[in-house]
């Protein structure tokens, strides 16, 4: 059964066919999008491809994107996800791996209240300990002028390895954690 995990502030659960309609708005904007992906809104049907394969990612990896909510309102996600390799189809689940990301995505209203930090922390805590996947190592990117998202890893302790074109077909500023 996927945990929900409790911080102060926020429930993160595993993310219900009622989230689609917040997660699509949130796509929709262009500036929740302008460093994810082509830089532009994600259309519907990318959403709902992206939605199917994080329950995908659930059921055969016991981990996977949760729903972030706080006060009962969806207001993104926070995400285990395999990574995609450059070469590879994002969008193809199986293509994707073996290295797991940590992300996440908020609906603008929701920024600036440190509730990035406050996910991720849960959810990265989670994904190493023993009452979870207990993972070895995550890793996560970004667009390099993302500094706000940059700004969330370095809160969380997270080591910046430079620039990379491993990912994602496109340059991106690495991080790692590691268990020990
Ligand atoms: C990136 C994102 C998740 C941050 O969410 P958030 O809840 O506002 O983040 P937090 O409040 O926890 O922390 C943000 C930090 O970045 C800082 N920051 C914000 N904008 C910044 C900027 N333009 N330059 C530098 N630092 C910035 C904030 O001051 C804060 O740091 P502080 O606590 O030391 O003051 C949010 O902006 C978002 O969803 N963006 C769109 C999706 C996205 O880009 N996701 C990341 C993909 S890699």
């Amino acid at each position: 059964m996927p945990p929900a995990l409790h911080t102060d502030r926020l429930l993160l659960r595993k993310p219900v066919i009622e989230d689609l309609t917040p997660f699509t708005a949130m796509f929709s904007d262009p500036e929740v999008s302008r460093y994810i992906g082509d830089g532009t809104p994600r259309p519907p049907e990318r959403v709902e491809r992206g939605f199917r394969n994080g329950l995908l990612c659930w059921d055969r990896l016991g981990f996977g994107p949760f729903t972030v909510l706080h006060n009962d309102l969806v207001i993104g996600d926070c995400l285990l996800y395999p990574i995609a390799c450059s070469g590879t189809d994002p969008t193809d689940f199986a293509a994707r791996g073996p290295e797991i990301e940590l992300a996440y995505r908020l609906a603008r209203e929701a920024w600036g209240q440190g509730f990035a930090t406050e996910a991720a922390r849960a959810a990265l805590h989670w994904a190493m300990s023993d009452t979870g996947p207990a993972l070895s190592r995550l890793i996560a990117v970004t667009h390099p002028d993302n500094a706000a998202s940059q700004r969330v890893l370095v809160k969380l302790g997270m080591r910046s390895l430079g620039e990379t074109n491993a990912y994602y077909d496109t340059p991106t500023t690495l991080f790692e954690t590691t268990r020990d």
